[in-house]
Order: structure tokens, then C-alpha cells, then sequence
């Protein structure tokens, strides 16, 4: 397992779980694609916008359209979590963000995706709302985050104070264009004593990142090679930065 820890890898994610073996993971903290252009009433699909028009997404991803027909979308995430799930140990767990939808006229929760997962909780993150002007129902303000988890799975001592609902600001400084709140990663992986935590949509790095400064081991996996250059460089910045701190520290002390 040492050879796949604190790496990014370019490639796709399911092929490359494959190569990885069973319990070798403590945690996994991922947000997939949401099939997003495959919508049916959002203006994604054909780049008309319609309440879209300003939101980073429009564009897409910069080597993934987003835009698969909803069974084969689903199917594709079943495989991807049932790859999660063998690489994490029995104490393990993942952390599972997506988001809920109407779609014509109907709710479409994530059911399909996680059924007969064992899903422990569902963790709802506040977020700020989107620009909405469907007057068919109350502008959605929240994501979620399944919490699928192994049988001996446990938070740190006293993690669980915080509740089941977040709320967290999404993240705008930064190139990636559906990234992470570092926050939200940092309550995450820091609320358990995970030594080795897997992202297979790294994107910009965030999961990366947090883990390496809370002195956790990283694997990420990230399909487009802009966003694996986008990680690698934020990882090596955040390297260099906790290096001058670890400097300033010992050098404050020996004054
Ligand atoms: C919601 S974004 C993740 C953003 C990330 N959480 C961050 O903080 O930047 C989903 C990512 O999945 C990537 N992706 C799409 N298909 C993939 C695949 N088959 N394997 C690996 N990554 C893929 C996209 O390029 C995109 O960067």
C-alpha cells in the first residue's frame, strides 16, 4: 500500500481502485460528478443557462462532460462506491457528498445511488442557495453527505457534539469549479482517527490537502489533468508554507 500513499493519480477512478487492495483504506471522502447536464430543467443541458448561466459549472468540467443518461449515471456510482467499499477496512468508512433535485417536478433523492449500502446517516450541509427562480418549490439550500460505514466504525471521542446539520459557506477562491470547502473536509476527516483517507474525485486537491495538515496519509485520484496539476501544486504550496511555519515555530522557540 506504501506505493499509492500521498500521491495524486491521473486516470479514472473506478480502474484504478481496482488495482488497490481490499482494507487498505481507513476512510473515504468523495464528491463525484453530479451528472449535472443531464437535467431536465436547469438550462445545463443545452448552454442556454437559464438560472445556471453565472454558475461555474456551466462550462463543465474541463476533461468530463457530466452528462450521462440517469441509469447508466447510477449504475456507475453503484460500481464506484462498491470499489470504495472493499478498499476500506472494517472500522472504516465513506463520506459521500451529492445533491438532491426535482426533476419534473419530482424530488430526486440519491436512493438509487446507495441503496443497499449500509448507510448509517445522512448528513445535511447548509450551504448558500443557488439563484432559483422556480416558483414550483423553496430555493435548496442544502446538500448532503452519506455516511456509509463498516460495522466497527467510530468518530474520535467527542466528535459526534457537533450534530447533523453543517453549515458551510462553498468555497469561491479557487479554479476548480465545484470544489470542497476546506472547512467542511477539515470537520470531516478531523472528527475521526483515520490515518489514510481516499478521494477518487480529488478535483482541485481539498481532501488532499486537509489530510496532510491534520498529518493524515492522502490517495487521490482525479481524471482531468488540469485539476491533477491544480492539486499537485496546492499540495506542494501547502508543503512549503507548513515548512515555513515548522521554521518560524523552532525559530520563535530558541529566541
Ligand atoms: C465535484 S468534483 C470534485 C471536486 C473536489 N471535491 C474538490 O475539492 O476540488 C468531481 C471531479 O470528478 C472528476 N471526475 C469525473 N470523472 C472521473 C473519473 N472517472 N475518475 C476520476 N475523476 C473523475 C472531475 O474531473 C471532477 O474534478
Amino acid at each position: 500500500m506504501d506505493n499509492w500513499l500521498d500521491k495524486i493519480i491521473c486516470g479514472d477512478c473506478l480502474d484504478i481502485m481496482k488495482k488497490m487492495p481490499d482494507n487498505s483504506i481507513d476512510l473515504v471522502v468523495t464528491s463525484p460528478p453530479y451528472n449535472l447536464k443531464n437535467s431536465t430543467g436547469n438550462g445545463m443541458k443545452d448552454g442556454r443557462g437559464g438560472k445556471w448561466a453565472n454558475a461555474a459549472l456551466q462550462k463543465g468540467y474541463s476533461h468530463y462532460d457530466d452528462n450521462m443518461p440517469h441509469e447508466e449515471y447510477v449504475e456507475w456510482q453503484r460500481n464506484c462506491l462498491t470499489e470504495m467499499f472493499r478498499l476500506i477496512k472494517d472500522d472504516g468508512a465513506i463520506f459521500y457528498n451529492h445533491k438532491w433535485r426535482v426533476q419534473d417536478g419530482l424530488l430526486q433523492d440519491r436512493q438509487d445511488i446507495v441503496s443497499g449500502f449500509p448507510v448509517r446517516q445522512i448528513i445535511v450541509w447548509k450551504r448558500k442557495g443557488g439563484i432559483n427562480f422556480n416558483p414550483g418549490y423553496f430555493l435548496p439550500t442544502y446538500e448532503v453527505i452519506y455516511l456509509i460505514a463498516k460495522p466497527d466504525f467510530k468518530l474520535s471521542a467527542k466528535a459526534n457534539g457537533v450534530g447533523d446539520v453543517w453549515e458551510f459557506t462553498q468555497e469561491m477562491k479557487n479554479g476548480h469549479p465545484a470544489p470542497f470547502p476546506v472547512a467542511l473536509i477539515d470537520r470531516i476527516i478531523g472528527s475521526t482517527e483515520a490515518q489514510v483517507v481516499l478521494d477518487p474525485f480529488m478535483g482541485s486537491g481539498t481532501t488532499a490537502v486537509v489530510a496532510m495538515g491534520l498529518k493524515r496519509h492522502y490517495v487521490g485520484i482525479e481524471l482531468s489533468p488540469d485539476y491533477c496539476e491544480m492539486a499537485e501544486k496546492r499540495i506542494a504550496k501547502n508543503k512549503v508554507e507548513s515548512e515555513l511555519l515548522r521554521h518560524r515555530t523552532a525559530t520563535l522557540f530558541d529566541l
